[in-house]
């Protein structure tokens, strides 16, 4: 039995199975719309969700599967102080297949120890968030035909974004990567991430705060919003939460194909004007990410086409 809490926990061959089963559904879902059937996933998310809970629900109800959960720990017996471990014992005996949202770095580990169903991790913390990586991968590798021989450009909150940082420790194992890391200095990433994903892989790397200077030389520019609720101090959000705003002025410096991602939700970080942008390929991605969980979900459950 598999769990994903981390990019890693898929190697660079599954991943790129988890890619392909997800392009031919994106390309004929309705082939797939029954072989979930009689199967259920549990959505324990105790942090709020939009794209991440919703497309996990579609995706299992795309596969003829059904969907039981929470959206939050207050309406779940959380709020009574049961542990992740106890709740994830129970919701074993309940369903086949869970996704966890949890604000604690390490909780969907946690759970993963404790289950005898596939954990997958849909974001723990300022920590990790790999099925917003398949996402990614996969809007990028649709859209741009290939996962290596990119710059990439990560811009906003790249301390606390889980999407940064799963995302970069699943690019580094393609060739001829680059990451251009745009960030105020209170927001850079990670110590781990510098050293032990990007230094120790050797993969080319530099920081700045200039956003405008980096532009010309991107294929895609990753945006992310400033993470409000990992912040201790109101006043330093406020200072820093407007630091990047991608208008249409700033388009104009970028290639003619670069490729504007952004996990959503978006605050200020990216202009409305910018949406009809052909190079906007944010709300896309959205889309992407139910193809991504539908393959993620018939994977770990072992089922095909038949
Ligand atoms: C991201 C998350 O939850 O980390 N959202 C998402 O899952 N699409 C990004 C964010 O909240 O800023």
């Amino acid at each position: 039995m598999k769990h994903l809490i981390s990019p890693l926990d898929l190697s660079v061959e599954e991943t790129e199975e988890i890619l392909t089963l997800a392009e031919d559904i994106a390309r004929d879902p309705k082939k797939y719309s029954h072989v979930c059937q009689g199967k259920k996933l549990a959505t324990l998310f105790y942090e709020p969700s939009t794209r991440t809970r919703l497309s996990f629900e579609a995706a299992m109800l795309n596969l003829g599967g059904s969907v039981l959960g929470f959206a939050s720990g207050d309406n779940s017996s959380a709020s009574k102080g049961e542990s992740v471990a106890d709740t994830i014992r129970v919701v074993s005996g309940y369903a086949d297949i869970a996704a966890m949202r949890h604000p604690k770095e390490g909780a969907a580990l946690v759970a993963s120890l404790n289950s005898s169903i596939p954990v997958i991790n849909a974001g723990d913390g300022g920590h990790q968030h790999p099925t917003q990586t398949l996402t990614d991968l996969l809007t990028i590798h649709s859209l741009k035909g290939r996962l290596d021989h990119l710059t990439i450009g990560l811009c906003g909150d790249l301390k606390f974004g889980r999407t940064v940082h799963s995302l970069i420790s699943a690019l580094v194992r393609y060739p001829d990567i680059r990451f251009v890391l745009i960030s105020p200095e209170e927001l850079r990433i990670p110590a781990y991430i510098r050293k032990e994903v990007l230094q120790q892989n050797q993969v080319e790397f530099i920081e700045t705060e200039d956003l405008e200077e980096a532009m010309p030389e991107l294929d895609i520019l990753y945006m992310t919003r400033v993470q409000k609720e990992r912040f201790f101090n109101e006043e330093d959000y406020i200072r820093l939460k407007d630091k990047y705003i991608l208008d249409t002025a700033k388009m104009k410096l970028a290639k003619e194909d670069m490729l504007v991602l952004h996990p959503l939700p978006r605050v200020n970080e990216i202009s409305v004007e910018v949406d009809k942008d052909p190079r906007a390929a944010y709300f896309k991605q959205a889309q992407f990410g139910v193809y991504a969980r539908m393959a993620l979900i018939m994977k770990f459950l072992e089922v095909e086409v038949c």
